[in-house]
């Protein structure tokens, strides 16, 4: 218990009430914001009630605060004016300007001097400095009466002040000494015995808990469990997609993508300084790619150009998940031919300007078949399952151009809240240039779609800035707070 807190306690034993716990402060001693604490905590447990009380009283200007001490000007000069009379200059020395201007005019309005030609002389024996005697009492907080208070508002030297403060008298469970409530039965007390006498505070059972920590999936991982979970029940395996690190090779020269284009450059493609080549590459194939790169074979004519390995060596951050399937579908033709169905999600790195809707960095969602006879008619017939399961039903398809494609489809579906055609992914057969070097048999086709996890996420989660949804930017309230993904439960 504090000593405020005991001194309080104290005087309302003997005292019906405290009206003023300013004042109650300074004659006990107290600063005022600590008797406040006491006040708010002995209110709450109802050993006192508390009312607010509004204060208004006079403190002195620091104008006020100097006269109250060394006396007002027109007392000072009056000190200074010897019976004789005094030259107002002599005066003026004596006093200074500043006094001696505000002690003669308020000294003559008294009546206690004249100023004449010959200077200055006293009317009056003796004085009383009311001026000082009432600002002394202003200070210690003695009344003082409405026109004295005016007039010294007026000459500046007190102004207003409210404050807040508190009238107290005893409460409901009034006591002089506050028993201590225990909070915690410990071991101690078990053993002294103490625990009969004790007052344990009673559980607030209203009283709110502390959040619980949790984990949560981000919104882009709740979207991708439900891809992965529509490419799993149409019978499609995932490909390992753990190398953001890949070479020049598997992300462009396997896929038939030639050395000078564009988006081999550095402005599209993040370049690696170290390690800035790959280690190693299957030989055999590398001679197949570079052939079929500058002579082409297989029906085809090539690119005819001058193939550097040098360049197949760079590593780059990958710049597509096809990186993945064109590593994929080289391994699935070193051994005996089988259909297969594969599916990748993952990260991929463009070297693009950052904006509303473009990263340097986003997701892909991939998908392949490759079986026997193929068509384009395969094509679009998986891609409309595909997108069924999502809830896409109005799809169309426009001509396209990729490197490693042939014929290759831009997918659009309808977008019923924009009202027009919104493009949703890419799509097309991998050319015989990509898959027969590879040693693929030649009746095998291999059918393809890519789309981004970023795209169906934000218009899902009415995200329209993508720096909302990945980044140093995002809100993690957003992330703890945003509901299921309900995508393919339909
Ligand atoms: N790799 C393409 C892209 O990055 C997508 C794609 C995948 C296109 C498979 C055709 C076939 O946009």
């Amino acid at each position: 218990m504090s000593r405020a807190e005991e001194a309080l306690l104290e005087f309302l034993q003997s005292n019906e009430e405290i009206p003023d716990s300013h004042q109650f402060a300074t004659d006990s001693g107290f600063l005022h914001s600590e008797l406040e604490n006491v006040i708010k905590s002995l209110h709450g447990f109802q050993l006192v009630v508390a009312q607010d009380v509004k204060r208004e009283n006079w403190v002195l200007t620091e104008e006020g605060a100097a006269y109250a001490s060394s006396g007002s000007p027109e007392a000072r000069l009056l000190e200074q004016v010897p019976s004789e009379g005094i030259s107002t200059e002599e005066l003026k020395r004596k006093l200074g300007d500043g006094v001696f201007k505000i002690g003669s005019a308020q000294a003559r309005k008294n009546g206690w001097i004249d100023i004449g030609k010959l200077g200055v002389t006293r009317k009056v024996e003796h004085i009383e400095d009311r001026v000082k005697d009432l600002l002394n009492k202003i200070k210690i907080g003695e009344a003082v009466s409405d026109g004295d208070v005016a007039d010294l508002k007026k000459r500046k030297l007190i102004d207003r002040q409210t404050w807040k403060g508190y009238s107290l008298k005893k409460g409901p469970n009034y006591t002089l000494r506050r028993k201590k409530v225990v909070t915690d039965l410990t071991r101690d007390i078990l053993l002294r015995g103490d625990w009969k006498d004790l007052e344990f505070k009673e559980y607030n059972l209203n009283a709110g808990a502390r959040p619980i920590e949790y984990g949560c999936d981000h919104p882009l991982l709740k979207v991708r469990e439900q891809f992965q979970n529509i490419f799993l029940q149409m019978g499609f395996a995932e490909m390992p997609t753990n190398k953001f690190v890949e070479s020049s090779f598997w992300n462009f020269d396997a896929l038939f993508q030639p050395q000078q284009h564009p988006a081999r450059d550095s402005h599209d493609t993040f370049f690696l300084r170290a390690p800035s080549v790959t280690r190693q590459l299957p030989e055999e194939y590398v001679e197949k790619v570079k052939n079929v790169h500058e002579s082409g074979g297989f029906g085809s004519k090539g690119y005819g150009y001058d193939w550097k390995r040098q360049e197949a060596n760079k590593n780059v951050l990958r710049t597509h998940t096809t990186a993945v399937s064109s590593r994929m579908l080289y391994l699935l033709a070193q051994e005996p031919f089988s259909p297969k169905k594969y599916f990748s999600i993952d990260r991929v790195f463009r070297n693009e300007a950052v904006d509303r809707t473009h990263l340097a960095e986003f997701h892909q969602i991939e998908g392949l078949i490759c079986d026997r006879g193929l068509t384009l008619g395969d094509l679009k017939g998986v891609l409309r399952c595909f997108f069924a399961r999502l809830g896409i039903s109005k799809l169309r398809f426009k001509p396209a151009y990729n490197p490693y494609t042939e014929p290759s489809m831009e997918i659009f579906s309808y977008h019923d809240g924009l009202k027009k055609w919104v493009e949703i992914g890419n799509s097309g057969m991998f050319r015989p240039e990509m898959l027969l070097p590879m040693g693929l048999p030649e009746d095998v086709s291999v059918i393809a779609w890519g789309l981004s996890l970023e795209r169906p996420t934000m218009i899902l989660y009415g995200i329209d800035n993508i720096r909302d949804l990945f980044g140093h930017k995002v809100d993690l309230n957003l992330i703890k707070e945003n509901p299921v993904c309900r995508l393919g439960m339909a």
